[in-house]
C-alpha cells in the first residue's frame, strides 16, 4: 500500500474548508490532511464535544487553525450560521466537503416512514442546506469555490439493506452534475468522491455489527485483497477540493480498489477457480470449436 501524503506542503494555503461530519472518522482523516496542506478548516456535526476534541487534537498534530461549529445539517438555520461563524472567524470560505451521513443496515420492510426519511435528511437534504447555502454565498460575492460530496459506489448500482442511503446518495450525485452545469459559469466547481470501504467505527458499528465484520469481510469484495487507507482518501479528496483539480467539475471518482466491478462482471467469480483447473478448461472451450 502507498499511502504517502500527495500535495506540496502549501497545496491549501489560504484556502478556508469547511468539512461536515468533520469530527469523525474519514471527515477527520480528510480535515488533518487539509490543514497539514495550510488550509484553515471548520468543521461541524451534531455533538460539539466531539467536535471540540477534534479540533484541539488537529490543530496540536498539525499547528492549523480549525474551528469547531455545531450543526446540524438538516437544519436551514444552523447552516445558515454555521456560514456565518465561518466568515467571522476566517473573513472567507473557499470549499465545501459535503461528507456527513447518517445509515444503517435494515431490511427495507421494517422500517418506518420516519427512518427512512431520518436518512433522506441527513445525507440528501443536509447536502442540499449546506450547498445552497455556501453557494448562494459564493454568487453573491463573485467568488470561485469547490464543492466536493462524499457519495459511494452504490449510490450508482443501488444496494440492498441500505435503500434509503443509495437512494439519498444517488440523489447527491445528480446534484453533482447537475450543479457542475450550472454553477460552472459562476467559478464553482462540483465533484464527488465514491469511497470502497475505509473501516471506521461510525460506518462499522452500523453496517457489520457484532461478529458481521468478520463473517462479511469486506476485503474479500476488494480485487486488491484490502481495505481503503485513510491517506487515500485524504490525497484524492486535497487534489479534488484545491486548485490543482481547476478543469475536473462534474467528476464522480471512485476509490475502491475495483470492488464494485468485481461484484459487477458476469464472469468475475470465475476467479474462484483454481489456476491448476485452466488447462482442463482450455481444452474444453477449445472442443467446443467445432460444435
Ligand atoms: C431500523 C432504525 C434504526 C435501525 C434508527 N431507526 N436506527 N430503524 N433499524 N437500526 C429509526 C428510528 O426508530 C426512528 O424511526 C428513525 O430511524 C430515526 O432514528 P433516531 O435515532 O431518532 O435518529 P437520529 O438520532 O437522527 O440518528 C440518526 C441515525 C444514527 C442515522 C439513526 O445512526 C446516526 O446518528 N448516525 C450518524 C453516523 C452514521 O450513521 N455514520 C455511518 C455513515 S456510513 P421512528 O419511526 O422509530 O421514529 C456510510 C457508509 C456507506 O454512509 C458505505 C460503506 C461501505
Ligand atoms: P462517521 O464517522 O459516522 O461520519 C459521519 C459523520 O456525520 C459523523 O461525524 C456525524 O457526527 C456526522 N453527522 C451525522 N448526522 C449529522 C447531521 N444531521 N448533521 C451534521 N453532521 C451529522 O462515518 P464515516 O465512515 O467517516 O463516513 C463519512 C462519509 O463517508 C459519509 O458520507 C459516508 O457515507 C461516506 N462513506 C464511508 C465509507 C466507509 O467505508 N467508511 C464508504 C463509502 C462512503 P455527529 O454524530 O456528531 O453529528
Amino acid at each position: 500500500m502507498f499511502n504517502q501524503p500527495m500535495l506540496r506542503d502549501d497545496a491549501l494555503k489560504g484556502k478556508t474548508i469547511v468539512v461536515t461530519g468533520g469530527g469523525t472518522g474519514l471527515g477527520k482523516a480528510m480535515g488533518t490532511y487539509f490543514l497539514k496542506l495550510g488550509a484553515n478548516l471548520v468543521i461541524t456535526s451534531r455533538k460539539l464535544e466531539v467536535l471540540q476534541k477534534t479540533a484541539d487534537e488537529m490543530a496540536a498534530e498539525t499547528g492549523g487553525k480549525v474551528l469547531a461549529v455545531q450543526c446540524d445539517v438538516r437544519d436551514n438555520e444552523q447552516v445558515e450560521n454555521l456560514l456565518i461563524k465561518t466568515l467571522e472567524k476566517f473573513g472567507k470560505v473557499d470549499g465545501l466537503l459535503n461528507n456527513a451521513a447518517g445509515n444503517f443496515i435494515s431490511p427495507t420492510e421494517r422500517l418506518s416512514a420516519n427512518a427512512f426519511s431520518t436518512i433522506i435528511d441527513i445525507v440528501l437534504k443536509g447536502t442540499v442546506n449546506c450547498t445552497l447555502a455556501f453557494g448562494k454565498h459564493w454568487i453573491k460575492a463573485k467568488q470561485p469555490a469547490t464543492v466536493l460530496n462524499i457519495v459511494t459506489t452504490y449510490a450508482f448500482t443501488g444496494s440492498a439493506y441500505v435503500v434509503p442511503s443509495a437512494c439519498a446518495k444517488g440523489g447527491v450525485l445528480a446534484l453533482t452534475r447537475s450543479l457542475a452545469v450550472e454553477w460552472g459559469k459562476y467559478g464553482i466547481r462540483t465533484n464527488a468522491i465514491a469511497p470502497g470501504p475505509f473501516p471506521t467505527k461510525g460506518a462499522w458499528d452500523r453496517l457489520l455489527p457484532g461478529d458481521l465484520a468478520e463473517k462479511f469481510d469486506f476485503k474479500n469484495r476488494v480485487p486488491l485483497n484490502r481495505v481503503g487507507d485513510n491517506q487515500e482518501l485524504a490525497n484524492l479528496a486535497a487534489f479534488l477540493i484545491s486548485d490543482f483539480s481547476s478543469y475536473i467539475n462534474g467528476e464522480i471518482i471512485t476509490i475502491d480498489g475495483g470492488e464494485w466491478l468485481q461484484g459487477a462482471g458476469q464472469m468475475n467469480g470465475l476467479e474462484a477457480i483454481p489456476t491448476e483447473m485452466w488447462d482442463m478448461l482450455e481444452q474444453m472451450t477449445r472442443s467446443a470449436k467445432g460444435s
